[in-house]
């Protein structure tokens, strides 16, 4: 059995660095802040020019930690970010986005949506594969339980959160003979930007509440607690699992 103390010795960050690419706002901004308080130095990401253009209202809380502009949808930023910061030991990809109103049947919609939830992990992981191997670091993908079932109005969603959770299992395992552990976490409902149509209704959020066996929605803790697991020696032979992280969501 491991002590108290070496379970907290197995969550220390402490001399390693951190990136969450989408860790300007909800689920990728709580990741960040639990690396910080564990002592990681944690740069984290957004669409915007500047950290003051976000707000705390919206889920972001940018103190502490230090800010990137990062447009995915330039498939080549990846690449200069991993250039201007060199090696990261965890790279955390939480970069996603949604079309609502039935525009991801519409083909700008759908590759929109393909281009961040999917093939920007790709350009990401690529980017930062040598700086990782170097560091025999680990890659985290935020999916989701969207990956594992049908979303009526939003096709390109699902497939390209399928789509991500499918590539964890290949380079899980072309990259672990570099040494870098690849997993994921795939979320229920969590309250953020990208939610508010459904969370900010009463109605809706009821609805959607009652259907979690666990009756509550998740937190960006939540799904912080599974990303410090992932990325720490307490799950040193896990590779190219996503782990569900729903309140039992999905049992169903
Ligand atoms: N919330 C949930 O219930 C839930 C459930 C399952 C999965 N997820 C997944 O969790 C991840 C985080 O989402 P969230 O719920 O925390 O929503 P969020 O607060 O809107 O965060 C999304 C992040 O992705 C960034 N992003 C969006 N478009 C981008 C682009 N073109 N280039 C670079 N970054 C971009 C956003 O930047 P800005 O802040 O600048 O917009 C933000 O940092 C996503 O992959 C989402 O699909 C969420």
């Amino acid at each position: 059995m491991r002590s108290e103390k070496a379970l907290a010795d197995l969550l220390d960050f402490t001399g390693k660095t951190a990136l969450i690419i989408g860790g300007s706002s909800g689920i990728g901004n709580g990741i960040a802040h639990a690396f910080t308080e564990r002592g990681a130095l944690v740069h984290v990401t957004g669409t915007r020019a500047s950290a003051s253009e976000y707000t705390p209202q919206e889920g972001s809380d940018l103190s502490g930690l230090t800010y990137h502009h990062l447009d995915v949808m330039d498939r080549k930023s990846a690449d200069a970010l991993a250039a201007d910061l060199g090696g990261v030991d965890t790279l955390v990809l939480s970069q996603g986005t949604v079309r609502y109103g039935r525009a991801e049947f519409a083909q700008e919609g759908w590759d929109d949506v393909v281009q961040v939830n999917l093939n920007s992990v790709m350009d990401c992981a690529r980017a930062f594969h040598d700086g990782l191997r170097e560091r025999q670091g680990t890659i985290i993908v935020v999916s989701s339980v969207a990956a594992f079932k049908s979303t009526l109005g939003t096709p390109a969603y699902a497939a390209s959160k399928a789509g991500a959770a499918s590539l964890v299992k290949t380079l899980g395992e072309a990259w672990a003979r570099d040494q870098i552990r690849v997993n994921g976490i795939a979320p229920g409902l969590v309250p953020t930007k990208l939610t508010a149509v459904t969370t900010d209704n009463d109605e809706r959020r009821e609805a959607s509440i009652k259907s979690i066996p666990m009756r509550r929605m998740g937190t960006p803790e939540d799904m912080a607690g599974v990303a410090l697991f992932l990325a720490s020696p307490l799950s040193a032979y896990v590779t190219g699992q996503t782990v569900i992280a729903d309140g039992g969501l999905t049992l169903s």
